[in-house]
């Protein structure tokens, strides 16, 4: 039997800076802390993370996260048995700080590190709050990564497809630029929606020609951009009930996307004959609620189990990393003070490389 592990995880590949303990096994662990401090107001200005400033932010906040996780935990740096961080994929210098700060730990300790791939962190969460069973469907969808996963365990992930552009949470804050509306732009689309009309502008869904698990949203983007201006130039401006239209056309289109998509990933992982089919999302745009139901009725249509984690362990934390690290460590893996940051980590390296960069790292 796996003797019970206590972890220390720490994240910083985009703009959280996080830290948290969790402890158990891999078939079951329970968070004991999860602090997370976010960036959101340092970038308000500038329609996005600026890298720099991210990184120093991490730097800054780093050793108060784990301090502060340590502390909630009712625990030192005595009681944990490793420490797991992020080392990739995401923005370097933001990395840098989380591996240099659990490197500084494993050395002045002598506690074993653990490098843990960030997407890692977010395909395994339904392991760690529902415990949910292998072989199952990952949907990855947030601000810098869209991705079809097959998890077949803690270390074992197909791609069967991805974004060949932006993330689908890109592509929402574009959106939300090209509107006038603030960010991080889903919420405020999602909110300008619930009042819009769904059917008024025909907006693309690139990509659904053709056969496969691949998904395109720049394409979106532009189209909602001509759309807009070609509003204005017939209006002189956008009514408050345009901007609602606009919003719900937008919103219907990445939906139908996700969904039609999705429903092409879960043929290939049902012809698997799973014992207990599960499609599970994770990250910032699983908050959608539009999304949300989408993903709903096409499981219910096809005998699946929908997971969704909470909203706190959908986007970046750091138990996530705990976790993944926690199932490597059970395993007797571990890596030594010589661990890398890398900003480009696929998850399934058998898998030939996605186009694009994204904002936020590497959509491996
Ligand atoms: O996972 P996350 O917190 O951070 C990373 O990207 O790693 O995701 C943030 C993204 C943002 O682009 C944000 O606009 C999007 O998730 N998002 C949403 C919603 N809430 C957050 N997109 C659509 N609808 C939402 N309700
Ligand atoms: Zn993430």
């Amino acid at each position: 039997m796996t003797r019970t592990l206590t972890i220390l995880g720490i994240e910083s590949s985009c703009d959280d800076t996080a830290a948290a303990v969790v402890r158990g096994v891999p078939d079951g662990a329970t968070i004991l802390s999860s602090v997370v401090h976010g960036q959101t107001a340092l970038h308000a200005g500038f329609g996005g993370v600026v890298p720099e400033i991210a990184a120093r932010a991490h730097a800054e906040k780093v050793d108060i996260v784990v301090e502060q996780a340590l502390n909630c935990a009712n625990l030192s740096l005595d009681d944990i048995d490793a420490v797991a961080v992020t080392a990739g994929p995401g923005l370097i210098g933001g990395v840098l700080s989380g591996v240099m700060c659990a490197k500084g730990i494993s050395a002045a300790t002598g506690k074993p590190l653990i490098g843990v791939n960030h997407l890692a962190g977010h395909a395994l969460t339904p392991r760690l709050t529902d415990r949910v069973p292998f072989p199952y469907l990952m949907l990855l969808v947030s601000g810098g990564h869209c991705q079809f996963l097959l998890v077949a365990g803690p270390g074992d992930f197909t791609r069967l497809g991805g974004t060949i552009d932006d993330a689908p949470g890109e592509a929402f804050d574009k959106a939300a630029r090209l509107l006038g509306l603030p960010q991080p732009g889903g919420p405020a689309v999602q909110a300008a929606a619930e009042t819009g009309n769904p059917a008024r502008f025909a907006l693309p869904r690139p990509l659904l020609d053709r056969p496969g698990c691949d998904m395109s949203f720049s394409g979106l983007k532009t189209a909602l951009l001509r759309t807009r201006d070609a509003c204005i130039a017939d209006k002189g401006g956008l009514t408050r009930q345009d901007r609602a239209d606009l919003c719900a056309s937008f919103q219907r289109a990445v939906a139908d996307i996700l969904a039609e998509k999705s429903r092409r990933a879960l043929d290939l992982y049902l012809a698997k004959t799973p014992p207990h089919a599960t499609l599970a999302v994770a990250g910032g745009v699983a908050a959608n609620t539009e999304i949300r139901a989408a993903l709903t009725t096409l499981c219910a249509e096809t005998g699946t189990d929908f997971n969704a984690p909470p909203l706190a362990l959908c986007t970046d934390n750091a138990a996530m990393i705990a976790y993944a690290g926690l199932c490597r460590f059970a395993v007797g893996d571990q890596d030594g003070l010589a661990l890398s940051a890398r900003p480009r980590w696929p998850l399934d390296t058998r898998a030939a490389p996605l186009l694009g960069g994204g904002r936020k790292g590497a959509k491996a």
